[in-house]
């Protein structure tokens, strides 16, 4: 069976789960599910980020101890994405034993190649990104300077001695191996500037916290903890048995997409492929880079305070609603300006009044007109050609981790499927072989489109399978070989139901 595995970040525990992490983990459940309809046997991870000073320091605030602290949070991770019908495979939290065996594996490794030594550093340090900077990478903003370009927070200076990965000296190793792998990210404006940044020169970047307790301690030095994001990115590796289990481990490395928001692409498609190459592993085979969503120009953070809760959203609009406007909204990697008249909008618009409304119509007039048994679709429906391309178009979209690319793609079939409705107005017709023939061919492609959006609205998809007299879970099914014309068998019993996507008041 082909394998495919992908990954979202882990989230910091510091904050609760918010719309910001909920996007990047839908994209990837809707990835993840397309895959595993294409017969592929999927590795699908998230986890939670738990170590380091912003999270010893919240807790700090709290009055617990971090570990009490991650231990309240992560779960409320967990359930969210368990209401959001987040379908991971593994969730890795970083306090875990196999992930702090990995960890010391990975540094003992980029330890024993000679990349990892121990140096003073003199720098500036941005708390919420647990990241240095340099003075120019430094913005100002209403009136104060030298803030962190990413918060608009002053940075902290610091002095330490600590352990350095040698970054400077991966440059030509990592242009040399972009260069070989010119499609590795995605959208190609990220490789872009990923290329442009290594040029510039690479900095070593430190590996090591000694005023800190809060972390794994380094291998070759217990009076260190490893910096929160050497420990952080190799959850990738130790979620699927780097250093507790080598056969898994083998069989899912490299991973096939690294989903990641632009926040974290130096971490991501900088140091970890350089932290790799040091310890002998290969690079991912690709990172999929999203952009912010926005709320009134801001990016939507803890820090910012600007966050919407996704439950909440669930509440009013129902777990595939609020899927679905978070992978339709915005094309991924690009960023999208979250608000409510927006989200309301796009559920009327393709729910309500397209998808919703072609069912029940469908439903209806078999109801009415056909006994409520669904025909046969015909052999040479003009349906026919807008499902092979819709099935087409919505492959190669997925593929590329473009769901809202996939999903235009597929709303292009169901309002084709409505305006030949609307062109043969079946509810006038008296009942009779024409009638059944434009009737079997709506329920073929309201089939075809319970397959194409399985993977963003799982519910509905299924609902729609069963309203139409299709038996079994659609998830069984079989892309791309289910969704060709033809498959809806007929003869079988079609039922009103309720309304999916009842209208929401602006
Ligand atoms: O950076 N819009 O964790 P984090 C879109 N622990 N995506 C958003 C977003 C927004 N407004 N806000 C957050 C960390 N995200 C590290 C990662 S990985 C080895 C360690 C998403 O809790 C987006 O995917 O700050 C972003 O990259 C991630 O959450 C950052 O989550
Ligand atoms: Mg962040």
């Amino acid at each position: 069976m082909p394998r495919f595995s992908l990954t979202t970040p882990i989230y910091y525990v510091n904050a609760k789960p918010h719309l910001g992490h909920a996007y990047t983990t839908i994209v990837a459940d809707a990835v993840a599910r397309w895959h595993r309809m294409l017969g592929e046997d999927v590795h699908f991870l998230t986890g939670t980020d738990e170590h380091g000073l912003k999270i010893q320091q919240a807790a700090d605030a709290a009055g617990v101890s971090p570990q009490q602290f991650a231990d309240d949070i992560a779960p409320l991770f967990q359930q969210a994405w368990e209401r959001l019908g987040i379908t991971n495979d593994d969730f890795i939290r970083t306090t875990e034993n196999r992930h702090k065996v990995g960890v010391q594996k990975l540094l003992q490794a980029c330890h024993d190649a000679g990349d990892i030594e121990l140096d003073v550093y003199r720098g500036l340090y941005c708390v919420p990104c647990e990241a240095y900077y340099t003075e120019e990478e430094l913005v100002a903003e209403s009136g104060a300077s030298n803030l962190c370009p990413i918060h608009k927070k002053p940075v902290d200076a610091v002095e330490e001695e600590n352990y350095f990965f040698r970054l400077s000296r991966f440059e030509d190793r990592l242009l040399k191996w972009y260069a070989d792998h010119p499609t590795a990210i995605t959208p190609q404006h990220r490789m872009n500037e990923v290329v442009g940044f290594i040029k510039q020169g690479l900095n070593d970047f430190s590996v090591s916290r000694k005023t800190l307790k809060w972390g794994v301690p380094l291998p070759f030095d217990e009076s260190h903890v490893a910096y929160v994001w050497f420990d952080a990115l190799s959850n990738y590796l130790t979620a699927i048995g780097y250093g507790t289990d080598d056969a898994k481990f083998k069989s899912w490395w490299p991973v096939d997409f690294h989903l990641i928001g632009k926040d974290i692409i130096r971490f991501h498609c900088v140091y970890w492929p350089a932290m790799l190459m040091s310890a002998g592993i290969e690079p991912p085979k690709g990172w999929a880079v999203g952009g912010w969503l926005l709320v009134g120009g801001e990016k939507m953070s803890k820090t910012s305070g600007n966050v919407v809760n996704p439950l909440d959203l669930i509440d009013d609009f129902g777990v595939d609603g609020f899927r679905y406007y978070v992978l339709a909204e915005t094309p991924y990697g690009n960023d999208g300006d979250f608000t409510y008249e927006g989200l309301v909008a796009r559920y009327n618009s393709d729910l309500a009044n397209n998808l919703g409304n072609l069912l029940a119509r469908v439903a209806t007039v078999v109801g009415k007109k056909c006994d409520g048994i669904g025909p046969r679709p015909s052999e040479s429906s003009p349906l026919a050609a807008s499902a092979k391309e819709a099935v087409a178009a919505a492959q190669s979209a997925w593929s590329a981790v473009q769901p809202s690319k996939a999903l235009d793609a597929t709303w292009q079939l169901i309002r084709a499927t409505n305006s030949h409705l609307e062109n043969n107005e079946p509810w006038k017709a008296e009942p009779g072989p024409t009638v059944d023939a434009v009737m079997g061919d709506a329920l073929e492609a309201l089939r075809i489109v319970a397959l194409l959006t399985f993977a963003a609205v799982p519910t509905t998809a299924q609902a729609i399978w069963e309203r139409i007299g299709m038996s079994g879970d659609v998830s069984e099914q079989r892309l791309p070989d289910a969704a060709a014309w033809g498959g809806y068998p007929g003869g079988v019993q079609v039922t009103k139901g309720e309304s999916l996507f009842p209208r929401k008041q602006a």
